[in-house]
């Protein structure tokens, strides 16, 4: 048996949903982790620090009660977001970031920015109250593939936003590409990078190869497998740069297996075990802390959990459901295709 001590992780990028599914998955974040980056992008979207408020009180009723878990809200960015309504979120305490998805880029993106132009006056203040952006960062027009969507975003909106906005804290959300690897890490400052659970298991492949696999789709799209091998290193690195943000994003099986399925592979349940398998693997399991624990809270300006966590490995391998069932319906949960034999110590 070996085991392995951290400080309690943290989940940098997280979908909850509402009602129902909300209710049937928070649990399985709070069991792990500490902290959570709540993603806004609920029907209708969490636009204002009121809308973020209520949310956050809906997060809370809904886990469990032994659980100490704390949701760091986001607002959704819109072009209507008012800069002030903004600064208020940041002075409450209550929000922790704004959210760019442009327009059409993933589930429930339609409200999202189409010219970024017309944000300019919120991104300005949040610059100068230092308040973080959190970015998809995938362009969504029509002639640019979408395996490219991640680089073109790099080049033709991030860059620039950043060479206009030096000082606002830009973190590039579920980076899928060495393109983006290369771009965070040769920035001087002010940009991180999350890293999901899954793109650091699978590739492109997992999605296409013997038949269409709709539980291993979601938006950024998994790449090749030198872009898998980059986000690996970059992990792995403890650069503090790079951390956890496990894009977990739940839908009911219907909507995942039909013609047009929805963007998302949920993760919460089993993201330290596949973590742990992974960060051996590449013989850094001296870096797992930094990478779930560690970096992300110092880039947010937060302390590290001061509570700490095992991660044991046993010689049988540890059983994860293969489905959650919620209020809403059924949820396939990610299977990393090998076993797992990591586990937290509860
Ligand atoms: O795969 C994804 N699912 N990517 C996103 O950006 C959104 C998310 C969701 O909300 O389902
Ligand atoms: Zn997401």
């Amino acid at each position: 048996m070996k085991s392995l001590k951290i400080r309690r992780p943290d989940d940098w990028h997280l979908h909850l949903r509402d009602g129902a599914m909300l209710e049937g998955v928070v649990g399985d974040t709070s069991r792990d982790f500490a902290r959570a980056i709540i993603m806004p992008n609920l029907v209708p979207p969490v636009v204002t620090t009121a809308d973020a408020i209520a949310y956050r009180d809906r997060i809370l009723k809904a886990t469990p009660s032994g659980d100490s878990f704390t949701p760091l809200m986001t607002l959704y960015l819109t072009e209507q977001t008012d800069p002030d309504d903004v600064e208020k979120g940041k002075a409450s305490g209550l929000v922790t970031a704004v959210k760019l998805y442009p327009a059409g880029a993933t589930t429930n993106s339609h409200g999202g920015v189409r010219d970024i132009e017309k944000a300019m006056p919120v991104l300005e203040r949040m610059a100068k109250i230092g308040l973080p952006l959190c970015v998809h960062g995938e362009v969504t027009t029509p002639e640019i593939d979408i395996f490219d969507r991640e680089a073109v975003f790099i080049e033709t909106v991030l860059d620039p936003l950043r060479g206009r906005l030096p000082e606002l804290k830009v973190t590039m959300e579920h980076v899928t590409t060495a393109d983006g690897v290369d771009y965070i890490s040769s920035a001087s400052g002010n940009l991180a990078g999350t890293i999901t659970t899954h793109h650091l298991i699978i590739n492109r492949n997992a999605i296409l190869v013997g038949g269409i696999k709709p539980h291993y789709y979601c938006l950024p799209v998994a790449k090749r497998e030198n872009h898998r091998l980059a986000l690996r290193k970059a992990a792995t690195s403890g650069d503090a740069r790079f951390f956890l943000g496990t894009d977990s994003a739940p839908h009911v099986d219907p909507l995942k297996e039909c013609a047009c399925g929805c963007a998302g592979i949920y993760t919460s349940i089993n993201t330290m075990s596949c973590l742990a398998h992974v960060f051996e693997q590449e013989s850094a399991l001296d870096k797992l802390e930094a990478f779930a624990s560690l970096n992300g809270p110092a880039w947010y300006g937060l302390p590290a959990n001061e509570e700490m966590i095992s991660l044991v490995k046993g010689d049988e391998p540890v059983s994860f459901p293969a489905r959650i069932e919620t209020g809403d319906g059924t949820v396939t949960v990610f299977d990393p295709m090998f076993p797992l034999h990591w586990q937290v110590q509860r």
